[in-house]
């Protein structure tokens, strides 16, 4: 089975190297591989604490995405002898004031009817688990099972994973899908060269729309959303896990490393294909962070930028087969490319393979019973979903 894949961030990155896992001679297409969003992102594997209403189906698929880390990262690890940053401390989410309290109060009780496990905190309950934290926290969250890995080794790693089970790296734009007969053939790059494959996996964040070649409507809106993330570090103990706040109904969070470095993110703007790094960005993100662990002032600046989550309509990941045969859709992961990217590659691997998709509903490390088989769950992220006659 020949493969192309276009786009080498976390999501088609770690597909390459489960589908040469599984047998197929893949050639990954990125001029820049390992860069865009996979590259900014801070890498919070928070299912629960980013747990937003109505979007239940993307939770469970976050919570098997989450309990496979751990051996999908030991298997890459073992395999490049590179490290990842893979923390497993749980992450902590307070409240400023009493409305932000409020809000984290509805969401527990929300996550609570759907089985996952929080525990509320206290104030001084927030402060004995984070001391840097103001002492004006009102209360908080601790999500024990969250966590959260260093993206700029992760997509290195997953690089170097792949290139070893003989993944070949292109580093060209891919220009256009190839199609004959009405079925996907392969990709032609900007130099006109033709990468021929007998499924093509179109993994290019917010720029996955943008081959010629597709026949209209075969790839669902993806739209950019930036995120403006700052890189700091501290030499001394600063926080000791991932640290979520509501600073007056705005969010803000700060994802530690084990070498010092932490990460404070992230904007969300709706400003098209926009990387500025703006002064009011940074404001907001300092500003926020500050009145949460005031001691953030204190901390080296080291590094800003800005990057594009891919959103689809429904913010939820769209993949799977499109409706032109030989094409496979692994994109609009918006906030949980990072977060999704071992279920991803589990999934995307298995439908370019032709292999039984694994039941991503199915046992789970957490009590929680999984509502939804996984047929249904991963309807709930078809790119047919976004059809009219799909839901006629
Ligand atoms: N998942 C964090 C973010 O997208 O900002």
């Amino acid at each position: 089975m020949e493969i192309v894949i276009v786009g080498a961030g976390v999501i088609g990155l770690a597909t390459a190297w489960r589908a040469a896992a599984g047998g197929a001679a893949v050639t990954l297409v990125d001029p820049e591989p390992a860069s865009g969003a996979s590259s900014v992102a801070a890498g919070m594997l928070t299912p629960v604490s980013e747990l937003t209403y109505g979007e239940e189906p993307l939770l469970r698929l976050g919570l098997a995405s989450r309990d496979r880390y751990g051996a999908f990262v030991a298997e890459l690890e073992e395999l490049t002898g590179l490290e990842t940053g893979y923390r497993t401390d749980g992450i902590i989410e307070v409240a400023f004031d009493a409305d932000d309290l409020k809000y984290l109060d509805d969401l527990r009780r929300f996550q609570e009817t759907l089985g996952v496990p929080v525990e509320a905190l206290t104030g001084r309950e927030c402060r004995r688990l984070e001391p840097m934290l103001a002492p004006g926290v009102r209360g908080g969250l601790l999500a024990p099972e969250d966590g959260s890995i260093d993206p700029r080794r992760l997509a290195p790693a997953l690089l170097a994973g792949g290139e070893k089970l003989g993944v070949r790296l292109v580093r060209r734009r891919a220009a256009e899908i190839v199609v004959e007969r009405d079925t996907a053939v392969g990709v032609r790059l900007d130099d006109g060269t033709a990468l021929r494959a007998d499924r093509v996996l179109l993994a290019a964040g917010p720029w996955s729309g943008d081959l010629g070649g597709l026949p209209p409507g075969t790839v669902p809106p993806v739209r950019p959303v930036k995120g403006q993330v700052i890189r700091l570090r501290t030499r001394t103990p600063f926080i000791g896990r991932s640290t979520r706040g509501m600073v007056k109904g705005s969010s803000v969070y700060l994802v530690p490393r084990l070498d010092g470095e932490i990460v404070v993110g992230a904007t969300q703007e709706e400003l098209g294909f926009d990387t500025r790094v703006t002064a009011g960005g940074l404001w907001e993100l300092l500003r926020d962070a500050r009145e949460l662990l005031p001691g953030v002032t204190e901390l080296e600046f080291v590094e800003v930028s800005a990057g594009l989550r891919p959103g689809s309509p429904d913010n939820a990941p769209v993949m799977g087969p499109s409706a032109l045969p030989g094409l496979v859709i692994g994109t609009g992961h918006f906030r949980n490319g990072v977060l999704l990217a071992p279920i991803s590659a589990d999934i995307l691997s298995a439908m370019l393979l032709d292999a039984p998709v694994p039941d991503v509903a199915g046992p789970s490390s957490s009590p929680h019973p999984p509502p939804f088989n996984g047929r249904a769950l991963l309807d709930a992220f078809s790119p047919g979903r976004f059809s009219p006659e799909v839901h006629s």
